[in-house]
């Protein structure tokens, strides 16, 4: 039995890491239902509870269990670092953090401090209401499965689009998110075309505010975390698309989104 359960209470979901037979236990939980995760706790009720996150009272109210506050941007860091190394993940010591969750936090890191840089609403929570205003779905994962087979063509304008043959920069850039609203009159959208676009615009969006604070810390590294990139390989890929254009290494260490938990399990 667990004598401590880490808990990353989120906007959207909650992340809970706890030790068995030595080795880490990892679940996810909908914030929505928190019932859930509390039914969970109510058979480990000797476990004492290490909770951060946003919603981490809300959580607290709920349980039984003995608990402690963990402040979130501590237990993000801290448990990214323990993630990349039981990984074996080499990075060097200078570093951006993207968590990507329901809002997104950017982190510099410089060995063992870390300081938080600023963040944007511009993250998991806008994919999710935004797809849902413009093509009714409200299923993460059906979302991210019908935005890879989507074309951004004919709705993003492209700088190729404005300029032809002869633009200054990369044709293929975005020149306006949404933007070909000429093309959209004449064909119809469909809803895996619209998806890819909302991913590109929030990835780009997103590197657009990462690559200036990674400049300023003087880093290329950009280490991106956050339940958002689950089953999300058009996310990443859109992301890694800019690492030559930018001279940046982006980086998606696994269990990534559980770092909080992780950083609330081993907190002091
Ligand atoms: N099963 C899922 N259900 C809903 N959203 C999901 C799911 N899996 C991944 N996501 C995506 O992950 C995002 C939440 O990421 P994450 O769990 O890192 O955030 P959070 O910790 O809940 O929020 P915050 O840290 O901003 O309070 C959602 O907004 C959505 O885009
Ligand atoms: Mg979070």
């Amino acid at each position: 039995m667990a004598n401590k359960i880490g808990i990353d209470a989120g906007g959207t979901l909650i992340k809970t890491v706890h030790l068995e037979n030595e080795k880490y236990c990892y679940q996810t939980f909908s914030t929505s239902n928190i019932s859930d995760v509390v039914s969970w706790v109510n058979n480990h009720k000797e476990a004492k509870l290490m909770i951060t996150g946003g919603k981490q009272m809300a959580l607290a109210k709920l349980v039984e269990n003995e608990v402690e506050m963990v402040p979130e941007f501590e237990a993000t860091t801290s448990g990214f670092r323990a993630l990349v190394d039981r990984a074996k993940l080499h990075l060097p010591d200078n570093y951006l953090v993207v968590n990507v969750g329901t809002g997104t936090s950017i982190h510099s890191v410089n060995g063992q401090s870390a300081e938080r840089l600023g963040g944007t609403g511009v993250g998991g929570g806008m994919l999710m209401g935004l797809a849902y205003l413009l093509t009714g779905r409200t299923d993460f994962h059906e979302i991210t499965r019908l935005a890879e087979k989507g074309d951004r063509n004919g709705i993003d304008l492209k700088v190729k689009d404005i300029y032809g043959d002869a633009s200054p920069i990369g044709g293929d850039l975005t020149a306006s998110n949404f933007g070909f609203i000429e093309r959209m009159k004449q064909q119809e959208v469909k809803d895996e075309d619209v998806l890819a676009c909302l991913i590109g615009m929030i990835s780009e969006s997103i590197l657009m505010m990462a690559i200036p604070f990674a400049k300023t810390i003087s880093t290329s590294n950009i280490v991106f975390i956050g339940s958002t990139f689950q089953s999300n390989p058009l996310f990443r890929q859109q992301l890694e698309r800019f690492e030559e254009l930018f001279d940046i290494k982006a980086y998606f260490p696994h269990l990534g989104q559980f770092s909080g938990a992780v950083g609330a399990l081993l907190y002091r």
